[in-house]
This record gives structure tokens, C-alpha cells and sequence, in this order.
């Protein structure tokens, strides 16, 4: 089973790479699952119903969020009937939302769930305790589980790689935007990675505007973040991973820009 996950789709620069390159890939990769995360999709911030169902359209069959999924309020207005939309799993009982969600594909059922972190992050519920409970629950069903870890910290989201090593299919993280060059398959069989990195402005800060993130470094005073224009990036990961165990049996960084061009 080949799963293609892009990483933080940063406003609409990210959502037009979307456009022109998921097509692309779907024909090189044939990927029997393609999940987005979608958190900063809507100018930056959040994601409204009307994105979330045109990456539907485009091809992909789930949709992860993270600490920025509720600063679109449209949010509210779709979540309770968005089937493959996943939030992070680990926030307080009452949240609206689901934090994993199942897909069917013709290889069998995947688990898709979204974790967050606690480091540099809001004070939620134990992402590591959550994930033993979720993935208890997911492995009763498929041995396909696919975790999108949305944290800052490299240390926790290795932490939780090798927390879930041999349980899940993969442990891929996402939240800083930048790719990291640590693909790997753990020794039980966890495809893991870091941060897959950002679809979004190339030559912004994280995606934003570089002025206004610049001067708050330089100045203590308050800016306004904007996603920026120019030239623009797609971050992802291709997987393959067994349907009858579950075990990933290979893992590929994409990375699509000036630097890295794309060749069919
Ligand atoms: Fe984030």
C-alpha cells in the first residue's frame, strides 16, 4: 500500500502547488492513499469547509490539523460532518472533532491520527498515553496505522517514533515547516521522519512574510503575519508499507522547488 502524506499546506501559494503537483505525483506514485495536512491552509491559519472539500476533490481521502485548527472559525460550521478530517487526538474531552479517523483503501482499512505536542506547544493531554489508547483501539481493526505528529520539538517527535516503533506504520511529523533529512524505517518496522516539511511560499519565514517576521525580531513590537507571495514549495513523503503486517517497507522524502526541481 503506497501512501503519499503532504506536509502543512500554508494558504493559497500552498494550495495552488496542490494543484499543479498533486496530479503529477498521483500519476509517478500511484498512491493508494494521499493524506494533507490542511492546519494553515486558509490564509495561513486554520482551514474552512471549502478547502477541506477541494482537497477531497484533488484526490486526497484525509485531512490532519494541528495547534492552528481552530483559528478559522468556518471550522465549526463543517467539523461535525467532515468524515476524513482528523484533529489532534490529545485535546481536552468535549473538543469537537475526531482525532483518528478510517480510511478504505483497496489494500484494506488505514487508522489515520493526528497528535500534538506539548513541548513549546499549549499544555494538553499526554500525546503518548493518548497514542497507546488510539492505536490499542486501531490495531483491533487494521495493522495499517498512520500517525501525523504535529510538535516542535525534534526530541519529542523522535520520542513518540520510537514510543510507537513495531506498533503503527508510521510516525511522520509536521508544525515546523522545514524537511528534515531523517527518513527512516525504525528497527520494528515504523517508517519515521522528523517533519516532512511545508507546501507553501518558498521564500517566506515558515511561509509568512519575511519583513513582518523579521521586524519582530528585530523590534519588540507587535506585526501582523501574512502568508507571503513569490515563489513556492511542495514538502511530502511517499511510503510503502505492508497491508498484511503493517510494517513500512519504504520511505522517500519529495521535495519539489526551485533547488529541487521535479522531474516525471
Ligand atoms: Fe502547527
Amino acid at each position: 500500500m503506497r501512501l503519499l502524506f503532504i506536509g502543512d499546506v500554508v494558504g493559497a501559494p500552498g494550495r495552488k502547488m496542490v494543484e499543479q503537483y498533486l496530479p503529477k505525483l498521483k500519476t509517478k506514485h500511484k498512491p493508494h492513499l494521499i493524506i494533507i495536512n490542511g492546519e494553515n491552509a486558509a490564509g495561513g491559519k486554520g482551514i474552512t469547509g471549502k478547502i477541506y472539500r477541494e482537497f477531497l476533490e484533488q484526490g486526497a481521502h484525509a485531512v490532519t490539523l494541528g495547534n492552528h485548527a481552530w483559528d478559522n472559525r468556518d471550522i465549526f460550521e463543517f467539523i461535525d460532518e467532515a468524515k476524513a478530517l482528523v484533529r489532534p487526538a490529545n485535546l481536552p474531552i468535549g473538543t469537537p472533532g475526531k482525532g483518528i479517523v478510517y480510511i478504505a483503501t483497496e489494500h484494506g482499512e488505514v487508522a489515520v491520527i493526528n497528535l500534538q505536542g506539548r513541548t513549546f506547544l499549549p499544555a494538553i493531554d499526554c500525546p503518548f498515553r493518548k497514542a497507546d489508547e488510539l492505536v490499542a483501539e486501531a490495531m483491533q481493526r487494521t495493522p495499517m496505522i498512520f500517525v501525523d505528529f504535529h510538535a516542535e520539538a525534534t526530541s519529542e517527535k523522535q520520542a513518540m517514533g520510537w514510543h510507537l516503533d513495531g506498533r503503527v506504520s508510521a510516525v511522520i511529523g509536521t508544525h515546523t515547516h522545514v524537511q528534515t533529512a531523517d527518513a527512516r524505517i525504525l528497527p520494528k518496522g515504523t517508517a519515521y521522519m522528523t517533519d516532512v516539511g511545508m507546501t507553501g511560499p518558498y521564500d517566506g519565514i515558515l511561509g509568512v512574510d519575511r519583513e513582518a517576521v523579521l521586524r519582530k525580531f528585530l523590534t519588540s513590537l507587535p506585526v501582523r503575519f501574512e502568508v507571503t507571495e513569490g515563489r513556492s514549495q511542495l514538502s511530502a513523503v511517499l511510503l510503502e508499507i505492508d497491508a498484511k503486517t503493517g510494517k513500512a517497507k519504504k520511505i522517500e522524502r519529495i521535495l519539489i522547488n526551485d533547488d529541487h526541481p521535479y522531474f516525471e
